[in-house]
């Protein structure tokens, strides 16, 4: 009942355009549990393990472990559409996912829903928003077919970071948010998810003056499940994860909004990182299914 009141305040409150029912896709990641490149058929796995929820992934790189070269043939066999990823942020990097894209793009325009060139690399202070409009301006000219976009932060469109790129009439924008890495008890964690996409929604079309371009995804979002790492007041469980499922993504998804669930599978080999407040964070187990690719809860809203 806390979230129906919730949802529907924001409903009253929504500055931007709602539809039908938002699309869902999820993020996948390119190794497997054992830390080898993804094949083709690896790939066809993942995507039959995941048709019953969706028919749309992302992922973030097109040059490393040949991700392009193996993840279009795949979906393409699988009914999947898939937004491949350009890392800009160094020139080697750009020029090395430029020319695997150059292989992979032509001629499978229909199976590639869209592009993304950087991930959150305004929020690392990577490039200035003029600068991260070059290199999407760049890539959109390679590809004029395709939609081009970019994945920030939510803070860096409600603060005017990105204020460039959706003035220069990027086509695609996907909006991260993680009430977990604000360290949220579950409790507010949907209400703190739903305010940082109003927020950045709502800056978005104002700057744009639309709410047809451009076209605006949650771009991550998720919570970790049992054995993963908890950050301030927000904890990692799997009851956690399925309460955030349902009231948070399933109610984005209820209110018109795209959403990437971030994500699929469970990384077992992920090296072990820091968090934003020094503590030790274990990003193996964000999956929505296991590594073996077993559902953790029932996956449909
Ligand atoms: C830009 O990104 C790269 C890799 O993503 C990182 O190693 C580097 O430190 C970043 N540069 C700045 C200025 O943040
Ligand atoms: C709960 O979420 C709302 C919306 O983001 C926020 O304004 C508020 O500060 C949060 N409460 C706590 C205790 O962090």
């Amino acid at each position: 009942m806390r979230i129906t009141s919730i949802l529907s305040a924001a409903l009253v409150a929504s500055p931007f355009a709602v539809s039908a029912a938002g699309t869902l896709g999820f993020a996948v990641g390119n190794t497997n549990p054992d830390n080898s490149c993804k094949s083709q058929q690896d790939y066809e796995k993942d995507l039959d393990a995941l048709s019953g929820a969706t028919k749309v992934v992302r992922t973030y790189t097109s040059d490393g472990c040949d991700t392009a070269r193996n993840i279009v043939p795949a979906a393409k066999a699988k009914g999947f559409q898939v937004v491949l990823g350009v890392w800009p942020d160094t020139e080697e990097s750009f020029a090395a996912d430029k020319e695997a894209l150059q292989a992979a793009v032509p001629g499978n325009e229909d199976t590639i829903y869209a592009i993304t060139v950087g991930s959150e690399s305004l929020y690392r202070g990577n490039f200035t928003g003029e600068q991260l409009l070059e290199k999407i301006n760049e890539v959109q000219e390679m590809f004029p077919e395709t939609m081009i976009g970019t994945a920030d932060s939510w803070n860096k469109y409600a603060d005017g970071t990105a204020d460039p790129v959706i003035r220069g009439g990027v086509k695609l924008l996907l909006v991260n948010a993680f009430a977990y890495w604000q360290a949220q008890e579950i409790s507010n964690a949907t209400a703190t998810y739903f305010d940082d996409i109003m927020q950045a929604f709502n800056h978005i079309q104002t700057i744009s003056g639309s709410t047809e371009t451009p076209e605006l995804w949650n771009g991550e979002t998720g919570w970790p499940t049992d054995g993963g790492s908890s950050y301030g007041a927000a904890i990692a469980s799997t009851d956690n994860a399925i309460t955030y499922w349902k009231s948070g993504v399933c109610g984005m998804l209820d209110w018109g909004v795209n959403v990437f669930y971030f994500e699929a599978f469970d990384e077992p080999n992920k090296p072990d990182s820091i968090g934003q407040d020094g503590s030790a964070a274990n990003e193996k187990h964000w999956g929505a299914y296991t590594a073996d690719m077993k559902p953790k809860w029932e996956l449909s809203c």
